[in-house]
């Protein structure tokens, strides 16, 4: 059967990973999370010294670019692929507030965004691919057959974020989510390099009122459509 791209940008929180996960599940193709590249280098600044508590040196941290190795493991007892750098596992520890509030502004350096790009690109050069983010559907894959925007209100996305991080981080505050989530689209839709926007041809689906079921159905059927 031919295989096609199926690129899932939008806001944060909106749940595309969830959705791509499952979708690549169903379809057997490859899930990349493109968010967890730019939050494993937001770590690596973290843990060198390049960031404190409220700035960071990218020139050294680009300077030190060429000891950032991302990689992607399947974790069968999971069913999806966790990413490592420099060969350990963080798929947890890059889930932090801390490093969601620093990884916009990371991600809006030129330097990081062309590593990334690159490697972003090779994971879909045989197709059977569905990766999300925030430029994949406007830079990483702009030919792909299915594009997918995902949005929500901002309440609603940080609700569903601050249940989620509970477990994690007891003490965190639902104002504290909702700011972080506000300041991540306004960052990400506002840089110079690969702003969020909309791809030309994406089907925008605001999944405020949607259920998972009703949403992964919706888009399982687009991408049967462009099969
Ligand atoms: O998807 P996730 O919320 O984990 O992404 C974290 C951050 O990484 C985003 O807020 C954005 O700043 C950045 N990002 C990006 N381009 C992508 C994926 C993520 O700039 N393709």
């Amino acid at each position: 059967m031919k295989k096609i791209t199926i690129a899932i940008d939008g806001h944060s929180s909106t749940g595309k990973s969830t959705l791509a996960k499952q979708l690549a599940k169903t379809l057997n193709y490859i899930y990349i999370d493109t968010g967890a590249m730019y939050r494993a280098v937001t770590l690596f600044a973290m843990q060198q010294g390049f960031i404190t508590s409220d700035t960071f040196d990218a020139d050294q941290l680009v300077a030190n670019l060429n000891h950032v190795f991302l990689s992607f493991k399947f974790n069968e007892d999971l069913g999806f692929a966790e990413i490592y750098l420099n060969d350990e596992n963080v798929e947890d520890k890059i889930r932090s507030i801390e490093v969601s509030n620093f990884v916009s502004k990371i991600a809006e350096v030129s330097a990081i965004r062309t590593k990334l790009v690159q490697q972003q690109k090779k994971y879909g050069i045989d197709k059977g691919v569905v990766m999300d983010g925030r430029d994949i559907g406007t830079v990483v894959f702009p030919d792909a057959e299915l594009k997918i925007f995902m949005t929500a209100s901002a309440e609603i996305r940080a609700e569903r974020r601050y249940l989620e991080l509970q477990e994690k981080s007891p003490n965190i505050t639902f104002d504290e989510v909702l700011k972080n989530v506000v300041e991540r689209d306004k960052i990400d839709s506002t840089r110079e390099d690969s702003p969020l926007i909309v791809a030309e041809n994406a089907v925008m689906i605001d999944n405020s009122n949607l259920t998972k079921e009703e949403q992964f159905n919706l888009i399982l059927d687009l991408a049967h459509k462009a099969i």
